[in-house]
């Protein structure tokens, strides 16, 4: 029987399977995902599943999530502080970090470099050890730069130890332009001798000098950057403008356990004493803020007794401030936020800013959650300016949404149906996930590899607070099934 007629007898055979959910189709489970059997039949097949390039999501709306989810470490912490251990001879331990796609890709990157990287993981101890005695190749490769961005953090500390790097420039990113013009002009500030080609950053420096930088536009990354390079550099450097996330606090915490001089962190001056030695340091990762975020709106909206724990609500002002205006009753701790039902939604617009302001990595998720709430909000993207990719999809779930340039107005409360849906980008397919768990039917969410990078087994983790939720492997791309019982 041809593969397409066999695939489309598979397919339609599995739809109806699929709605009974787990165990009511002889899928076969490998790792965290579930395949088809009969195209386990080739070896290939089987070493292209760890890349599980093609999954999707199957979810069933209608569940609502109770009892308590933990959060994992912040990605966007774990890969400046990977980063960092490029400026010193020693090792460096990192607990708490996420097992995610990203966290992969930093690996395979240092490698390539020399380092020597182990991540362990089992159990709860997500511990990684990374030493770069080695680094024969100060160079981060355009294969690597092109699927993860932040592999532009090692152009600061490879210049720092080593004196030179070549460093592949990002090139275009579904969210925005996203230039790195403002962390090349802080190393020239800093002494480096840096230039452009085929595509590549050439940078070099005998040592690197304090400076003054001020940022035109705050950055995350360009801080962090610039604030491991100074780490090093000979004098002193003061930052203005700089980013206040608390990845960079966690970042400079890091940094001064291996030996640095650095003040201000948290804040938008931020001071370096270089030396001209690092050693290596244990240091545990911080929370991840926007995975605690984003389930905690998905609580809102399910209407469920869920515990979002490992958390650090500190972090969580600008979100909490909303869901108040919104009425959605939760309370928190030390290390947890607990959301209880019975609250009905009431619009409230959300402009995204630098931190401490609206997080635009919840911009989406919240969008999703506006769709529900009684009223038209107001969604003005500030930071990135495409990053309504998004909308279009939660339209086809029945969601009333215009955007114009960098505001979107959602009309609410609108019910939502299931539909075949497809992520474009990391905080975009989390929005659609939180969107199906309301929705009404089976929905089908193509593309999930964006998730993988910085959601740590997503679906494991809502399935055991009451989602319904599967990972569907398919080895071969082919058009996206429309769910059942949607046209
Ligand atoms: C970090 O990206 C995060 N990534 C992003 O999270 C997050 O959305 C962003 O900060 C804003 O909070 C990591 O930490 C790895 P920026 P970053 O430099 O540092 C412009 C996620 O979903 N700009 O603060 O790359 C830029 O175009 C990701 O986890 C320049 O013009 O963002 C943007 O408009 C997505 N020139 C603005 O500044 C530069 O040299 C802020 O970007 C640098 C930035």
């Amino acid at each position: 029987m041809k593969t397409s007629s066999k695939r489309r007898a598979i397919r339609s055979a599995a739809a109806p399977a699929v709605t009974q959910f787990p165990g009511s189709f002889p899928l076969i489970k490998r790792g965290h995902a579930t395949y088809w059997p009969d195209l386990l039949d080739d070896h290939d097949s089987i070493a292209s599943l760890d890349e599980n390039l093609m999954d999707k999501f199957i979810i069933r709306g209608g569940n609502p999530l109770v009892g308590t989810i933990r959060v994992s470490g912040a990605k966007n912490a774990a890969l400046p502080a990977m980063a960092a251990s490029i400026l010193t001879e020693e090792p460096v331990i990192l607990e708490n970090i996420p097992d995610v796609r990203d966290i992969r890709t930093e690996r395979s990157l240092l490698q390539s470099m020399g380092a020597e990287v182990e991540l362990a993981y089992g159990g709860d101890v997500h511990r990684t050890s990374l030493c770069c005695r080695n680094l024969s190749n100060p160079e981060a490769a355009y294969d690597l730069v092109k699927t993860m961005r932040a592999s532009t953090l090692v152009l600061g500390p490879l210049i720092a130890r080593t004196g030179r790097a070549r460093v592949s420039l990002p090139g275009g990113c579904a969210i925005g332009a996203r230039p790195i013009d403002l962390h090349i002009k802080g190393l020239e500030r800093l002494g480096a001798k840096i230039t452009q080609e085929h595509g590549y950053i050439e940078a070099s420096a005998e040592r690197l000098h304090g400076g003054q930088i001020t940022f035109d536009k705050i950055t995350v990354t360009g801080t962090e950057d610039l604030m491991m390079a100074a780490a090093l550099a000979d004098g002193e450097t003061v930052m203005e403008n700089c980013a206040r996330e608390p990845e960079v606090s966690d970042l400079a915490s890091l940094l001064n356990k291996m030996g640095a001089h650095i003040t201000g962190a948290g804040t938008s001056t931020i001071k370096i004493r270089g030396v001209k030695k690092l050693g290596g340091a244990h240091h545990r990762i911080i929370p991840d803020r926007i995975e605690a975020g984003t389930f905690i709106i998905a609580a809102s909206l399910t209407g469920g007794d869920l515990t979002v724990a490992d958390c650090d609500p500190s972090h969580l002002g600008a979100l909490f401030n909303k869901l108040q205006e919104c009425g959605v009753a939760f309370s928190f701790n030390a290390d947890s936020v607990s959301i209880t039902n019975g609250h009905t939604l009431k619009a409230a617009d959300i402009s995204t800013e630098e931190y401490p302001g609206f997080p635009t990595d919840m911009q989406a998720q919240y969008m999703a959650l506006a769709t529900q709430a009684e009223g038209s909000t107001v969604v003005t993207e500030n930071i990135f300016e495409n990053r309504f990719m998004h909308a279009q999809e939660l339209v086809r779930m029945g969601a009333n949404i215009r955007v114009e340039g960098r505001r979107a107005v959602v009309r609410g409360r609108t019910p939502l149906s299931a539909a075949a849906v497809q992520c474009s980008d990391l905080r975009a397919s989390a929005s659609l996930v939180i969107a199906a768990l309301v929705a009404e039917g089976e929905t089908v969410l193509d593309r999930v590899y964006h998730i993988d990078r910085g959601y740590e087994r997503i679906e494991e983790k809502l399935r055991a607070v009451g989602a319904q939720i599967e990972r569907i492997g398919e080895l071969f791309p082919k058009k996206s099934p429309s769910p059942v019982g949607v046209a």
